[in-house]
């Protein structure tokens, strides 16, 4: 896959990162010391274990510690639910009990769980994993016998573990992912581990791999141009089926093309982007599909005001829950749906937050400026650690993924109205009718893998299922006199 965004992996010091033009991201320099790199899109490998090949291969490369290779890690269940923080506070600056917190986490994970055991059902009580979690509470609710003060607080708590699975699924609300299909998505053993400098040093790792110069970067694709033949001047004699027309005017005859672009990317260029257009279950399968916003926002500190074991700060706003409908109310209140900060490991005298926040609010954050942002962020820090003299972050870094063109927004999710069969439509090779024409595009990316979908992992396999059926076909036609090439 190209990166034409320049968005790609990871921003790293000290060197203030070059941004392409319209990416309209990563244009703040956010100095960290040599080595120190924050990660604006993937950060871990989600389920290190055997299963895995992205912890294969960063294993295989040497690029895991002892620890993370561990088969004690390898084991670690998690059920891909994110660990219980070290801290909780809420708006008015008091600190929840973390026994309220992990009751909370564990009403919450145990209705998650039982979501997924609608998969081989024939029916499914409510359309959407959110519509039944809302169900399921509100029927607990009316056994709680505390008193309203900490019914509504447990309530709140609730909200942001809802936020929380918003930002997992990459989507605005729960209520838009679908119930049947949630139990599709695999989650692998083993506890969630980082590259200490960034998914970079795998990407140039299976880089180095390849030969000089076959990637080329920063070189958009306008339209892939198929079900033709076409003669170009550097292949005289020769006529391919496709031709890829990149935005500079250049012009790449092929054979084949993978293409790996986001679903956003596709949601919303699909009708220029191929030509002739898509055939219409494949177009249906690409608007059907859910692809939704999850952004980080990085604050960088002087000092830390965190404890120095502290992982994750939560924040807990009062008066809300998840069992009231509320729009989205942008201005005043877009950072509510922030589910707190992740503490990343220091690196030198330099302490960074990150924040987490999903949907519409976070794509209403991408239209502010980091000024904004930041003095958002600020008050919302001073009220929750009740400090009204907190000093402000020194800088802010953030991801903007809606607005990145080439992404528009962050990864997909299976939603109301669409199921798995969806995905593998969208993984189908064109063109699909006559086995006579060779194939012409191959689809991958994490959107197109059934079960693994909004991973690395699944985006990586998903390029090697493709790579391996061109393989297979190739094979095919040094056996065979009539090859579907
Ligand atoms: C905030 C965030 C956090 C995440 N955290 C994790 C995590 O911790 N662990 C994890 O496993 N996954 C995580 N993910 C998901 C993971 O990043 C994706 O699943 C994975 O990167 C998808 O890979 P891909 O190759 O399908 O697509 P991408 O990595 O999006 O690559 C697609 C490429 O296509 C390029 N492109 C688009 N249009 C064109 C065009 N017209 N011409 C040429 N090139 C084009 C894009 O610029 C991009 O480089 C996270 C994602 C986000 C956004
Ligand atoms: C591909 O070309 C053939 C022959 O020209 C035509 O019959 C067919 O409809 C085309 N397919 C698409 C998807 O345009």
């Amino acid at each position: 896959s190209q990166e034409a965004s320049g968005q790609g992996k990871a921003a790293s010091g000290p060197a203030p990162r070059r941004s392409s033009p319209g990416s309209g991201d990563l244009q703040m320099a956010f100095p960290l010391p040599p080595g120190g790199v924050v990660e604006v899109g993937a950060h871990w490998i989600h389920g290190p274990s055997q299963g895995n090949p992205v912890f294969q291969l960063a294993a295989e490369y040497g690029l895991l510690g002892e620890k993370e290779l561990s088969k004690e890690n390898q084991l670690v269940e998690t059920g891909g639910h994110v660990g219980l923080p070290s801290v909780c506070c809420t708006s008015s600056g008091a600190r929840v009990s973390l026994e309220l917190v992990a009751e909370m986490a564990s009403l919450f994970y145990g209705l998650i769980d039982q979501t997924r055991e609608f998969l081989h059902a024939t029916e499914t009580p409510v359309p959407s994993v959110g519509e039944y979690l809302k169900k399921e509470i509100s029927q607990q609710v009316t056994g709680w016998t505390e008193n309203e003060e900490t019914r509504k607080l447990k309530l709140a708590i609730l909200n942001t573990f809802f936020h929380v699975e918003c930002c997992l699924s990459g989507t605005h609300s729960m209520d838009l992912v679908a119930l049947a299909p949630f139990g599709e998505y695999t989650v692998l053993p083993g506890l969630d581990c980082t590259f200490s400098g960034g998914y970079q040093e795998l990407t140039n790792c299976i880089m180095a791999s390849l030969p000089k110069d076959v990637m080329i970067f920063n070189m958009p694709v306008k339209t892939i141009h198929w079900n033709g033949s076409f003669r170009e001047g550097t292949f005289p004699g020769e006529a391919f089926p496709v031709l890829v027309e990149c935005e500079d005017g250049s012009r790449l005859p092929a054979h084949h093309v993978i293409v790996t672009v986001p679903l956003g990317f596709l949601k919303e260029q699909q009708n220029t982007f191929f030509d002739p257009p898509l055939p219409a279950e494949k177009a249906e399968a690409i608007r059907k599909i859910g692809f939704g916003t999850n952004n980080k926002i990085f604050l960088e500190f002087e000092e830390p005001f965190w404890e120095p074991d502290c992982q994750l700060i939560q924040v807990v706003w009062e008066d809300t829950s998840p069992l009231q409908d509320t729009a989205p109310s942008m201005q005043d209140a877009w950072f509510k749906k922030l589910i707190g900060f992740l503490v990343l490991p220091p690196f030198g005298s330099v302490h960074v937050l990150c924040g987490f926040i999903a949907g519409l609010e976070s794509e209403f954050m991408e239209t502010l400026s980091d000024e904004e942002v930041l003095l958002s962020l600020t008050q919302v820090l001073r009220r929750v650690t009740g400090n009204p003299q907190l000093p402000a972050p020194k800088s802010v870094l953030r991801s903007c993924w809606h607005s990145a063109p080439f992404t528009r927004g962050s990864y997909s999710y299976v939603a109301v109205g669409s199921t798995g069969d969806d995905i593998d439509q969208l993984a189908q090779p064109l063109p699909v009718d006559d086995s006579s024409t060779q194939l012409q595009i191959l689809f991958a990316g994490e959107a197109t893998h059934r079960t693994f979908y909004s991973t690395t992992h699944g985006a990586l396999l998903s390029g090697w299922r493709e790579a391996d059926r061109l393989i297979g076909l190739w094979d095919l036609q040094s056996q065979q006199p009539r090859p579907r090439l």
